[in-house]
């Protein structure tokens, strides 16, 4: 499945659009994985997926690494009314040593960016000695914060639409797409 292929029969109520087909997904996260393998042979980095929306991008990329790494998933959440605040709880990573460790962050989507921002931050303190960010998504928006530092590894940008699909929801809904789509206004 490809960009601009009709969306199938049984998403048609709720998906407007196809904007990012399978066969694309899974040539451009190919493509990553042997660039993220090119830049850390050797040094058996930490992958780090926030769920829940990485995790299938995550499944994917960490197959497409021909590299030893190792997989620790970490959860972000955003405390609402708080967001210009940086209020960001992360968990998972209780008893995970990541000192002197090269960590790649594994997002789903960057928006604002400041979920990635305060990940970051929270990794350093750990005490890695390297923190790259690997992205999905990211889009192109007016709202990103200019506190948040540019991400490492993009495998595209998107308008600044809401989107879903291939691990990304609308109030839970829609994750198990195999494409990444926009939906209708009333979904
Ligand atoms: P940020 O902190 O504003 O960058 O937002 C990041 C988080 O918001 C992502 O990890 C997603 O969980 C969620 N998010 C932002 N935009 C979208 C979208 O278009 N579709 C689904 N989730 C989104």
């Amino acid at each position: 499945m490809e960009a601009g292929d009709e969306v199938p029969a049984i998403w048609k109520d709720d998906v407007r659009e196809v904007l990012l087909g399978s066969a694309d997904i899974s040539a451009r996260v190919r493509q990553l994985g042997k660039e993220i393998s090119a830049a850390y042979g050797g040094l058996n980095p930490v992958m780090l997926p926030v769920l829940k929306g990485s995790y299938i991008f995550a499944a994917d990329l960490s197959r497409s690494l021909e590299i030893p790494h190792e997989i620790q998933f970490l959860r972000a959440r955003s405390y609402v009314g708080t967001e210009s605040s940086g209020d960001v709880s992360i968990s998972g990573l209780e008893g995970v040593d990541l000192r002197e460790r090269h960590v790649i962050v594994v997002e789903d989507i960057v928006d604002t960016g400041l979920t990635l921002k305060c990940i970051l931050k929270k990794i350093r303190a750990l005490g890695a000695i390297d923190v790259r960010s690997c992205t999905l998504l990211q889009k192109d928006t007016n709202r990103r914060r200019s506190d948040v530092p540019p991400v490492d590894y993009i495998a595209f940008h998107v308008q600044d639409e809401f989107v879903v699909g291939y691990g990304l929801d609308y109030n839970q809904r829609f994750r198990h797409l195999p494409f990444i789509g926009i939906l209708k206004p009333h979904a």
